[in-house]
């Protein structure tokens, strides 16, 4: 059983976000294999900068699609998203200079944002994005 999985509940009512949240939660499995397997710190380095470039791609492409809309919620989303993407940052440059490892806690951390930020925060976006052609 994976660590974490993607459920309908996680659904956002648009394919291309919810095929992007999967991939997001494969990358965070793949970070907790390779903390478990104790495959080294090399491969969660690469997986945590994999999964750092992934949520930056996936982040834009949700904030162009809401600018898109005039999305009436946009600046608060994007703030989510950069306090997040500051927090793995800081994370893997602690990382980098060895003074953090990975642990237990960062991998909740992850999995707990990932599925309140959905929950809470993106399916705010359904009722306008859902169900139209995402360019
Ligand atoms: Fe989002």
């Amino acid at each position: 059983m994976a660590y974490f999985d993607w459920n309908s509940n996680l659904s956002v009512g648009v394919d291309l976000f919810d095929a992007h949240h999967k991939k997001l939660i494969d990358l965070i499995n793949e970070l907790h294999e390779a903390m478990a397997s104790g495959k080294g710190i090399e491969k969660v380095k690469t997986t945590v900068t994999e999964l750092a470039r992934y949520t930056k791609y996936h982040f834009a492409e949700e904030e162009r699609r809401m600018q898109q809309e005039n999305y009436p919620a946009l600046d608060a989303h994007i703030k989510e998203h950069r306090a997040f993407v500051t927090q793995v940052e800081d994370f893997i440059a602690k990382l980098e200079a060895g003074s953090v490892t990975i642990s237990m806690g960062v991998m909740s951390f992850l999995r707990n944002w990932l599925t309140s930020h959905i929950q809470k925060t993106d399916k705010q976006y359904s009722a306008v994005l859902a169900d139209k052609k995402v360019a």
